[in-house]
């Protein structure tokens, strides 16, 4: 499985209901590395380019005047498999489909309040990464055990 990099955003919900710490503990306990993160409040012009796909959908107008009403956490997350193993941890959009022990599955009843976005896709994580990141922000680094999985 190669090593993938994944964009991951706390929403402003989230950190009203005060689990960041949750949130950002279950991706670490799965062993994912944070490589950059940081806490900002969108623009409206930056919330409508990171969900420019949704224009013209009911729930769009609301969707970028919650995501700008407060602070958010960007962060990205780096592991073999991470997209779809961060897909799966933060669970179903819709929260009738949330699997229990997901984030959303045991955080979220609302669809429009569901505390976490996370990329769906290797072209979405490389643009929401460029969007919300500069290279000099994003960190290189090896954690301990991966000098044992990349030797030899
Ligand atoms: S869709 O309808 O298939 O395009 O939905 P999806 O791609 O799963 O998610 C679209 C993003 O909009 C947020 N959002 C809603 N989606 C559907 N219905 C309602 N009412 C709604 N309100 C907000 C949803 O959480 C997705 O945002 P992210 O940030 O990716 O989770």
């Amino acid at each position: 499985m190669d090593t993938e990099q994944t964009f991951v955003m706390i929403k402003p919900d989230g950190i009203q209901r005060r689990l960041t710490g949750e949130i950002i503990s279950r991706f670490e306990k799965k062993g994912l590395k944070i490589s950059a993160m940081k806490m900002l409040v969108i623009s409206r012009e930056m919330a409508e380019q990171h969900y420019s796909e949704h224009k013209g959908k009911a729930f769009y107008e609301s969707l970028i005047d919650f995501i700008i009403s407060g602070p958010v956490i960007a962060f990205i997350l780096e592991g073999p498999g991470a997209i779809s193993i961060v897909r799966k941890l933060v669970g179903a959009t819709d929260p009738a489909n949330a699997e229990p022990g997901s984030i959303r599955g045991d955080h979220v009843i609302f669809t429009t309040y569901n505390i976490i976005h996370a990329s769906d896709s290797a072209n979405s994580s490389k643009s929401e990464i460029s969007l919300f990141f500069k290279k000099e922000e994003i960190h290189n680094y090896y954690l301990e055990i991966e000098k044992y999985l990349f030797s030899s």
